[in-house]
């Protein structure tokens, strides 16, 4: 059997905003994710027995379960298969624990290629539930494009796909953990909430600047001192010419949009000599 291969582009949060806490200990949101055309590859080779993960820098902890082989069970107990031996091999070019949903792009990329391959009536609203239980930004990632996202992540609308644009990406050289950012938040003290019903009428409109305008996300509320250089980043990419900038997610990434190409170029040139992990990259419509 061929080998079955899949980009897997990560996202960025173009507005964050963060509800209430759950009972559950999640919390619902309300976000307007964007596929961006920064990408992993994947490539899935059916074998002999057993489930294994290949990167570049080896075999993914041995012994340890990974959201991959997670997913992969979670989906042929969906369809009702027996798992067959699987080999994941990962190119990674996304920044990882940056806030961009590398991992679960990796894991929704996964699931096209099994959906693909061994389930093609699948729908994708099934796909995105197999997503879900294995992250809460795995539905978004499985769907692509432009969305309104609530609930934990999974109540997905779609959205006008984003006017066409530069986005130059940066990553700080230190991760910020997901939960701890989540347990820093008070979701009745935040100020300054995004306009993201604003949001969602700029890209009704098409309209790049008012996008930019109400880029928002309540997380660099809450950010540690030490992580100030975020800010910095931001206004550096303002500065080099970007319409605006803003952390993705639970960072440490932050991205600019820009109106032309090679203004984007120009900025990525001069912040890659700070920044080793500094891309550009467009949006991508849905899959
Ligand atoms: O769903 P996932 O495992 O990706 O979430 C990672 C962590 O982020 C959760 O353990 C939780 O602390 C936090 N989280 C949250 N509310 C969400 C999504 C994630 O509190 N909607």
């Amino acid at each position: 059997m061929e080998p079955m291969t899949r980009t897997a582009p990560a996202k960025i949060n173009l507005a964050l905003d963060i509800l209430r806490r759950r009972d559950d200990g999640y919390h619902d949101m309300k976000m307007v994710m964007q596929t961006v055309s920064l990408a992993d590859r994947l490539e899935v080779t059916e074998t002999d027995g057993g489930f294994v993960l290949q990167t570049e820098s080896g075999l993914i902890p041995e012994g340890k379960i990974t959201l991959e082989e997670r997913a992969t069970k979670a989906f042929f107990e969906r369809i009702g298969q027996p798992v067959p031996g699987l080999r994941v091999c990962l190119e990674k070019h996304t920044p990882a624990y940056a806030g961009m949903g590398g991992g679960s792009a990796d894991v929704a990329a996964l699931l096209r290629i099994l959906r693909d391959h061994y389930c093609p009536q699948l729908p994708d609203a099934v796909l995105e539930e197999v997503g879900f239980t294995v992250g809460s930004d795995m539905p978004f990632c499985v769907r692509g494009g432009t969305a309104l996202a609530q609930g934990r992540g999974e109540v997905l609308t779609d959205l006008p796909a984003m006017p066409a644009c530069a986005i130059v990406i940066c990553k700080p050289d230190f991760g910020i953990p997901t939960p701890e950012l989540f347990a820093r938040v008070d979701a009745g003290a935040l100020r300054n909430r995004p306009d993201v019903d604003g949001m969602m009428e700029a890209l009704h409109r098409q309209d790049l600047r008012g996008i930019a305008d109400r880029l928002g996300n309540v997380f660099e509320q809450v950010l540690p001192a030490e992580f100030g250089e975020v800010f910095s980043i931001k206004e550096q990419l303002c500065r080099l010419g970007a319409l605006n900038a803003l952390m993705s997610g639970s960072g440490p990434t932050v991205f600019a949009l820009f109106e032309r190409d090679e203004q984007a170029a120009a900025a990525a040139a001069e912040m890659k000599c700070r920044y080793r992990e500094t891309y550009v990259a467009h949006p991508v419509k849905k899959f």
